[in-house]
């Protein structure tokens, strides 16, 4: 990411950094509870090299974030107070304003917006990772109207991500979960090309199962990309690349008693996570890679019941002899919950981002950068 200045080049730019005032776009995007207390300060933590690397250095530093999905008006569930009150406890001094999708000129990026976020203010520091694929006013805004720089995470994230992408070490393998396969097809299209096998769990499963012609009950599935999967299961054989579906799974019964499948489950059955015989031969590929990318978990782990598929895969993330990257969001979530997230080589920041840094290669925010006023 040479051709993305950093934080050095912010500082030469701007000669002398003490007393500026500078803009750090964030994600402290967190999980809060019913009581709005944070469940989980990852993000911003992960903020604090950046933060420390201005202050140490003079600079006044204003944070800015979204929370939640506010829809362009205050909303008291998704107001920063609590992220405000962590943040003073881990970096004393420093600033966040209000939820910037309090305002409809963030996700509209209008102008106006922007020339509010930037006004008084000396530099841009994009540190918000995990909201860098958005086209939103604050990562794409202020790089064409003041000095601008990507903050210590930003960097970190770009160069693992980056480093799958175009550095891949083989056999290179790619986990994917989560409910919605439509929110993957462009990722995995775009995997098929760089990893030799694709693990896939979650709800997402069953879509490919009915691409297969087997039967999946209750269970969730999108019936618009059956044929999208079909095309993706023709495109692995034709590139000789492996997909992985499990053969075995657990959910409940039509009574809804907890039950245990093959890969064809009957009327009124839903699957709710991946069998152990799937868990173990999963466990197998990763095991053997030399580089692993998860992301979304294997089944509803949030209830134990549903738990041990994402469980034994966390595990066997934990255990490989390969370079482990866990692509934030739930994965990242459930690695925290077994309390393997210090046993993986990089978990992201982001969700969304990091599958689309994978798959195009580029962010918008990344983009605004390389082309912003400090290069
Ligand atoms: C995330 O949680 O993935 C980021 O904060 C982006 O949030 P968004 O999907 O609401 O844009």
């Amino acid at each position: 990411m040479t051709d993305i200045p950093r934080l050095e080049d912010l500082a030469a730019h701007l000669g002398d950094l003490s007393g500026q005032r500078i803009f750090v776009r964030t994600d402290f995007n967190v999980p809060l509870d019913e009581s709005g207390a944070i469940t989980d300060d990852f993000r911003i933590r992960a903020a604090l090299p950046t933060i420390k690397w201005l202050t140490e250095r003079g600079a006044f530093v204003v944070c800015g974030s979204h929370l939640g999905r506010p829809k362009g008006a205050p909303d008291p569930r998704y107001a920063m107070d609590a992220v405000r009150a962590r943040l003073a406890e881990l970096a004393p001094g420093v600033e966040l304003i209000e939820n910037l999708r309090f305002d409809p000129g963030e996700t509209g990026n209008s102008s106006d917006f922007v020339a509010q976020l930037t006004d008084g203010i000396d530099g841009y520091v994009n540190d918000a990772f995990g909201a860098s694929h958005r086209a939103h006013a604050s990562i794409v805004g202020p790089p064409q109207h003041v000095p601008s720089a990507m903050g210590r995470l930003l960097e970190k994230e770009v160069d693992v991500l980056l480093g799958l992408r175009n550095r891949p070490k083989h056999p290179f393998v790619a986990v994917l979960g989560g409910a919605k396969v439509s929110d993957k097809l462009g990722v995995i299209e775009a995997l098929l090309e760089i990893v030799d096998e694709i693990v896939i769990g979650g709800a997402m499963c069953f879509t490919f199962f009915l691409a297969q012609g087997k039967q999946v009950g209750a269970s969730l599935h999108e019936p618009d990309q059956v044929d999208v999967c079909a095309g993706l299961l023709a495109k692995a054989a034709e590139l000789g690349k492996t997909i992985h579906l499990p053969d075995d799974i657990n959910g409940t019964d039509a009574g809804g008693n907890f039950a245990q499948f093959g890969s064809r489950l009957g009327e009124g059955s839903i699957g709710y996570d991946i069998g152990p015989g799937s868990a173990a031969a999963f466990t197998d590929v990763i095991m053997d890679a030399r580089m692993v990318f998860w992301n979304g978990p294997m089944g509803m782990f949030e209830d134990e019941r549903f738990a041990s598929g994402t469980r034994t895969v966390a595990q066997a993330m934990a255990d490989t002899k390969a370079f482990t990257v866990v692509g934030g969001g739930d994965s990242a979530a459930a690695l925290a919950q077994f309390k393997l997230d210090d046993e993986v080589d990089h978990v992201s920041t982001g969700g969304g981002a990091s599958l689309e840094l994978l798959e195009n290669g580029d962010l918008p925010g990344l983009e605004a950068l390389r082309t912003g006023m400090t290069t």
